[in-house]
């Protein structure tokens, strides 16, 4: 099989660079216009988690920005839950439809998929220590290392998607694939 590499999106990268170096407690807005190219789409949302990813760093180094943690606590519930809830329900079950048994696409997808279920027990447990720092509460070098650690896991998760899920998808979803997708993903959307 020739999988295309993944092509650096420039934009969103110099995007994202310039907004890092104006405000390190930022997270961009969503793209909703992108959602009819649902792959691209899925692409920026990663771009989003390593700026969520950033905060958590600066947080587990104890430093406090009250704003950024707010909009870091709101982005895991919100938009952090609706694209697991993407690659799950709509993504994951539309790759391994197209994927030939060569590409073994249901490994990768049930790494993924547990990863995905570790990292909601995760949030669950870190919400009350993120929420103890809204309220000037300093925490234990315990919690800053499962916040480092939680850091850490997205970005390699989001690593793997981009340099392997991503570039199959690419390769394997057709034009009708990729219309249900971006049709299930605004429906989402629209009913949340
Ligand atoms: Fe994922
Ligand atoms: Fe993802």
């Amino acid at each position: 099989m020739n999988v295309t590499s993944h092509t650096p999106n420039d934009k969103a990268d110099a995007a994202q660079e310039s907004r890092e170096a104006i405000n390190p407690w930022d997270i961009e807005p969503p793209s909703p216009e992108l959602l009819g190219n649902p792959i691209e789409f899925l692409f920026v949302e990663h771009n989003r988690q390593r700026q969520a990813a950033n905060i958590l760093h600066l947080v587990a180094d104890g430093e406090v920005n009250k704003a950024g943690v707010k909009k870091l606590i709101d982005f895991l519930e919100t938009d952090f839950a609706v694209h697991v809830a993407d690659e799950e329900l709509c993504f994951f079950p539309l790759l391994l439809q197209h994927c030939p048994p060569e590409d073994n696409i249901d490994k990768l997808i049930e790494r993924l998929a547990d990863e995905h279920k570790k990292d909601e027990a995760t949030v669950t447990g870190m919400m009350s220590m993120l929420n103890d720092v809204l309220a000037g509460e300093k925490f234990n070098d315990k919690a800053s290392r499962t916040i480092r650690g939680f850091a850490e896991h997205i970005l390699q998760h989001l690593a793997l998607e981009n340099a392997v899920l991503l570039p199959i998808a690419r390769a394997r979803l057709d034009d009708k694939a990729l219309c249900a997708l971006s049709d299930m993903m605004k429906e989402r959307r629209l009913g949340s």
